[in-house]
C-alpha cells in the first residue's frame, strides 16, 4: 500500500472513495443511536446528512455506510466509519480511545477492499467531539490501523483475488506548524510501525514445512541485513556447545535443525556504561506436535503459530532499526520443531539448562518454558540487564484470560510499570497475573531442582512462569503469555483472521521507553 499524508481539505479531495469518521453521540444505555460526524467540513456534513438522519447508520464501532456521488464532495464514494459512543471517545487521551481511531481506519480500509476499491483517504477526525486527541498518537493509529487492515492471508490459495488498496491518503486539516509537524512524525512512525508488526504477521502465517526453523533463521537475517542490524544464526552445534540442554532437548527429535538467533542494534553513540541494555527473548517453535507427549489431532495445524513470540521479537527489532532509540538492544530467538522421534527426549529425562538449573521432564508439551530457559539465559550473558520475552506458552493462559487479554508476567515492579505504560500507546491488551514466590512449589521436583510443568493443571500459565522465573533470576523480567492473542479466528470489521502480529506494538515501546 503507498501511504501518503496530506494537509488539505478532505471535502474537495478527488478519490473512488473517501472516509469519514462518526460517532454516537446518544447518552443513556436505552438511548436511539445519534450519530454525528467528526469532521469540520460544512460539504461533508450536508452530504452525509439524510444518511445520518435515516437511522440507517449507527456508528457503532467498525460500523460502515456507502453513500455514492456524495453531492458537493470531490469523492465517489463517501464512506462512513463507526467509532462507537463519543463519550467514550473524548475520554481523555487514554489508549482505547487512540485505539478506536485505529480500528476505524482499520474498517475504512477493510470496507474498501471487497468493492474493489483500490485508492482511497480517509478524513483525520477533527471537531469538538475529538478535542484532546493528541496529533502524534492520532496520526500513528490511524496509519497502524489502515496499514494492519491491508493483507488477507489468502496468499496460498491459487483462486486468489488481490484487492489490496493501492493507494490511500490521509488528510489532515492544515493547523498550526507545531501540529503538522507532530501529525507528520506520527504518521511516519505509524509507518515504520505498521511494516514491522506485518512482518511479523507474515512470518506467523506461514506454514510449518516453510518456516523451518533453518528458513526462520534466514528470514531474520535477511531482515537484518537490509535493516543494518548485525544479525547471528547458530545451530546444533552451537546450541550443544553453549551447553544449552533444555533448548537441545526440545531439538534433538526432529530432522529439521534448530536456530539460535541473535540480533543486536546498537545506538549510534555509545551508550554511558552501566545504561540498560534490553533482552527480547522469543519463543520459535515452528511446528508443536507435543512430542512424545504428542497433542490430539484436532486442533494441531493451528501449532504452526507456536512462533509467534519469536516472529514478535523479529518485527519489533525490525522497527528498532529503523526508529533508532538510544537503547541498546538484544533479541534472542530459540527455534525448534518439537517432533515425536527415535531421538526426542522423553518425560522422565533429565536436563541440566545452560545456568545448571537441572529440570525434570514431566511433559514434552511443555517445551515453550525448555527453550526461554536457555534463551533467557543465553542473553543475560549477553549482558542484558532486563529481559522481556513472548511466547505461545500455555493453553491455560487461554482459559484464563480468553483471547482478548495477553498475560503479563513480571519480577520487577518499575520494569513493569514501564511496559504498562508502553501499553498506553500500543493499545494493546495485557493482564497482569501473579508470580510471586509463594507458587514456587508449583514446579518443585522430587528429581531435579525444578521440573517442566505444575504439579497439578491449577493455575498453568503461572506455573509456567515460574518456570521462566527461574532463568530471569534477578534481571528485572518482564514475560507475555501470547497464546490466547496471537491467531485471531473471529472475524473483525477492522483486520483480517488469522495472524495478529501481537505485542510488537508493546515491546516496541517498552524499549523505546529507555531510550536516553
Ligand atoms: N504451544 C503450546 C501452548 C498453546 C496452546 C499455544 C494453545 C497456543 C494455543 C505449548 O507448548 C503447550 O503445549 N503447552 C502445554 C503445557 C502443558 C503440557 C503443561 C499446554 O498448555 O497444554
Ligand atoms: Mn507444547
Ligand atoms: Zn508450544
Amino acid at each position: 500500500m503507498d501511504t501518503k499524508l496530506l494537509f488539505g481539505d478532505a471535502g474537495g479531495f478527488a478519490t473512488p472513495m473517501l472516509a469519514v469518521s462518526a460517532v454516537d453521540v446518544a447518552t443513556g444505555k436505552k438511548a436511539e443511536a445519534r450519530p454525528a460526524l467528526l469532521t469540520a467540513s460544512e460539504g461533508i456534513a450536508a452530504a452525509a446528512a439524510r444518511l445520518l438522519a435515516s437511522g440507517e447508520f449507527k456508528a457503532a464501532l467498525g460500523e460502515t455506510a456507502v453513500l455514492h456521488a456524495p453531492a458537493g464532495l470531490g469523492a465517489e464514494r463517501l464512506l462512513l466509519v463507526g467509532l462507537g459512543k463519543a463519550s467514550e471517545l473524548s475520554s481523555g487521551t487514554g489508549a482505547l480511545s487512540i485505539d478506536r481511531l485505529r480500528k476505524g481506519a482499520g474498517a475504512a480500509v477493510r470496507a474498501a477492499k471487497p468493492r474493489s476499491v483500490r485508492e482511497m483517504a480517509i478524513a483525520f477526525p477533527e471537531g469538538e467531539l475529538c478535542g484532546g486527541l493528541p496529533a502524534m498518537l492520532t496520526a500513528r493509529a490511524m496509519v497502524e490501523g489502515a496499514e494492519l487492515a491491508d493483507p488477507d492471508w489468502d496468499t496460498y490459495r491459487s483462486d486468489r483475488k488481490d484487492r489490496g488498496v493501492r493507494s490511500l491518503t490521509l488528510i489532515a486539516r492544515p493547523g498550526e506548524a507545531e501540529w503538522m509537524g507532530e501529525t507528520q512524525r506520527g504518521f511516519d512512525e505509524g509507518l515504520v510501525v505498521a511494516a514491522a508488526q506485518n512482518f511479523a504477521r507474515a512470518l506467523v502465517n506461514e506454514p510449518g514445512n516453510v518456516l523451518t526453523p533453518t528458513v526462520l533463521g534466514a528470514r531474520a537475517k535477511a531482515m537484518c541485513d537490509e535493516a543494518g542490524l548485525r544479525c547471528e544464526v547458530h545451530s546444533s552445534e552451537k546450541i550443544q556447545e553453549l551447553k544449552m540442554e533444555a533448548f537441545w532437548a526440545v531439538a534433538k527429535g526432529s530432522a529439521e535443525p534448530p536456530a539460535l538467533v541473535v540480533m543486536t542494534y546498537e545506538p549510534a553513540s555509545a551508550p554511558a556504561a552501566g545504561s540498560p541494555v534490553l533482552g527480547l527473548v522469543g519463543k520459535g517453535i515452528t511446528f508443536d506436535t507435543g512430542g512424545i507427549s504428542i497433542k490430539p489431532a484436532e486442533g494441531m495445524e493451528k501449532m504452526k503459530y507456536d512462533m509467534a513470540g519469536a516472529a514478535a521479537m523479529i518485527g519489533a527489532m525490525h522497527a528498532i532499526a529503523r526508529l533508532k532509540p538510544a537503547v541498546k538492544v538484544i533479541a534472542v530467538v530459540c527455534s525448534a520443531e518439537n517432533m515425536p522421534d527415535g531421538r526426542a527426549f522423553k518425560p522422565g529425562d533429565v536436563v541440566t539448562g545452560m545456568s545448571g538449573t537441572t529440570i525434570e521432564i514431566v511433559n514434552t508439551d511443555a517445551e515453550g518454558r525448555l527453550v526461554l530457559a536457555d534463551g533467557l539465559h543465553y542473553a543475560k550473558t549477553l549482558g542484558c540487564t532486563h529481559l522481556i520475552d513472548a511466547a505461545t506458552l500455555t493453553g491455560a493462559c487461554v482459559v484464563a484470560l480468553g483471547v482478548l487479554n495477553v498475560g503479563l508476567f513480571s519480577n520487577d515492579e518499575p520494569t513493569c510499570a514501564k511496559f504498562e505504560g508502553a501499553l498506553a500507546v500500543s493499545g494493546e491488551k495485557c493482564w497482569r497475573l501473579p508470580c510471586t514466590d509463594d507458587y514456587r512449589d508449583h514446579i518443585k521436583s522430587e528429581i531435579a531442582d525444578i521440573m517442566n510443568t505444575g504439579k497439578n493443571r491449577w493455575g498453568g500459565a503461572i506455573s509456567a512462569a515460574m518456570f521462566l522465573k527461574e532463568f530471569a533470576g534477578e534481571t528485572p523480567w518482564v514475560h507475555l503469555d501470547i497464546a490466547g492473542c496471537a491467531w485471531d479466528e473471529e472475524k473483525k470489521p477492522w483486520v483480517a483472521c488469522g495472524p495478529s502480529g501481537i505485542a510488537v506494538r508493546s515491546i516496541l515501546e517498552w524499549v523505546r521507553s529507555y531510550s536516553g
